[in-house]
């Protein structure tokens, strides 16, 4: 390929990297104290609703002025330090247009600080803008687009979460009960009942099953992952996420006898609930083989060894054996995980930083959708790193014994240090199509 290609390649990278500016201090001050119902409400429903309105998972709702103002100062604070929306991806480096971006922007922040600092004003009942309709939690969500339910509805052993009681991670196994290979277009997963919703911090479902694909054999080995039965993320459920629509053309392929390994974090609510996670799969007709196969990676390192009293980094490489897009990008660690990065080497040795997770936090598994037009589009041969830093000292309030050496293992005392990657693969000339394709993309776009 050409050097021009990558060039155009780094500058659609940095050009999606441009930081908004907030504007500044002393012109702020001269705008009117932002109200409720017609600057904030319309932030709330936006970024917050999602988990703070009833009966969802936050503590408490921020549909009404009323349900809002006593929290005024705590929305003040966990706002401008940006923990909330929880959305951890530096803003400074890497890619910055994802599908599912729930942060808030700086203007945005500015507005709530503003509304907070100038006494919380309600303001203009008239002004309210009308409730969001969130979807009817007893229904699958693509069921309409797909002209029925999932094809094929996968559902965790139940768990029973004690009123009071610390969170839990439930990890149980489902077989698919497929007798043959399809491919999935499209997945939905869910708590079962509307009470588990109070108790479903976030699910995830890997599929596991024995890999084919000599490429993608070869490049799990190679990255040290050497299992033959490779587990890929299906998905995550998280608040306020319905769903994955895979990207035309591509689908993921499940094989006969694969199981669905779940993940479930529950959080106590108050009160006993039993629950169970769904994961609704709709899947391609069967004389229907998507061009495409996308594949989740589990990338980076297969091993740590943290001292005590120290912050430590870990590094794995993981090869891309084809032409790839980089979907997505989930960081996984544990207790002690303090921040992580991607980074593609590509064959000529120039090196990008995709993405970086500066403030990472075990509560929040995260997954980061990269926009249709900031994908990352990578030759074969280029390698992926994936660098961890874990915090075992005392200065990280989450550490639970800064006094221990810690090593690879799946109890949240124990650390892992990977990431989970969607990859959709091409073969050379679909690579070189789709790269012209981005090109033209941008191009139109006025990037280029
Ligand atoms: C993905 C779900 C989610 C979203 C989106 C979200 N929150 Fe939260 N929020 C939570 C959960 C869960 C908690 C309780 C756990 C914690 O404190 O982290 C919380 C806690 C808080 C708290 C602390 C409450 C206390 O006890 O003092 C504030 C304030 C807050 N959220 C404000 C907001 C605001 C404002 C937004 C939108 C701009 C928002 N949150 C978006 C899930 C969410």
């Amino acid at each position: 390929m050409k050097n021009g290609t990558w060039k155009r390649l780094g500058t659609l990278l940095l050009a999606a990297g441009v930081v908004a500016v907030a504007p500044s201090a002393a012109a702020a001050a001269e705008e009117a104290v932002p109200t409720f119902t017609k600057d904030v409400a319309p932030i709330f429903q936006a970024k917050c609703e999602a988990c703070h309105r009833p009966g969802s998972i936050a503590p408490m709702s921020l549909v009404t002025y009323q349900e809002s103002r006593p929290w005024a100062r705590s929305i003040r604070e966990r706002v401008e330090t940006r923990q909330m929306p929880p959305w951890h991806i530096d803003r400074t480096v890497g890619i910055q247009a994802f599908q599912n971006d729930r942060s808030l922007t700086d203007a945005e922040i500015d507005t709530v600080v503003r509304w907070v600092d100038g006494g919380a004003p309600r303001g203009n009942p008239a002004d309210m803008p009308a409730p969001v309709d969130w979807p009817d939690e007893s229904k699958w969500y693509f069921a309409e687009r797909f002209d029925g339910p999932p094809d094929l509805v996968i559902e965790s052993a139940p768990f029973t979460m004690q009123a009071e009681a610390n969170d839990a991670w439930w990890k149980p196994r489902s077989p698919t009960g497929l007798t043959e290979d399809r491919w999935a277009r499209a997945i939905e997963i869910r708590p079962k009942t509307v009470a588990g919703r109070k108790i479903t911090h976030h699910a995830i479902a890997r599929l596991v099953q024995e890999e084919t694909d000599p490429a993608i054999r070869q490049a799990n080995a190679a990255a040290g992952f050497d299992r033959s039965r490779t587990a890929g993320t299906f998905m995550e459920w998280a608040v306020g996420k319905q769903g994955e629509i895979m990207r035309p053309g591509a689908g993921k392929l499940m094989l006969a006898d694969s199981e669905i390994q779940w993940d479930i974090h529950y959080s106590a609510a108050g009160e006993e609930i039993t629950d169970s996670a769904q994961l609704g799969v709709y899947l391609y007709p069967k004389d229907q083989t998507p061009e495409h196969r996308q594949v989740l990676h589990i990338m980076g390192a297969g091993g740590v060894d943290i001292p005590p009293n120290s912050i430590s980094v870990t590094e794995g490489f993981f090869p891309l054996q084809r032409g790839a897009r980089i979907e997505s990008y989930q960081p996984h660690m544990h207790l002690r995980g303090k921040a992580m990065s991607m980074e593609a080497i590509l064959p000529t040795g120039r090196r990008q930083l995709l993405s970086h997770v500066g403030d990472f936090n075990f509560n929040w598994h995260n997954t980061y959708v990269y926009d249709d037009d900031s994908a990352p589009l990578l030759p074969r041969g280029t390698m992926i790193k994936v660098t961890a830093w874990h915090d075992n000292t005392s200065a990280n309030r989450a550490n639970p014994d800064p006094d221990v050496w810690v090593g690879y293992g799946d109890r949240t005392v124990d650390e892992m240090a990977h990431a989970w990657v969607n990859v959709t693969y091409f073969d050379e000339d679909d690579y070189a199509a789709e790269v012209e394709k981005r090109e033209a993309a941008l191009a139109a776009r006025g990037d280029d």
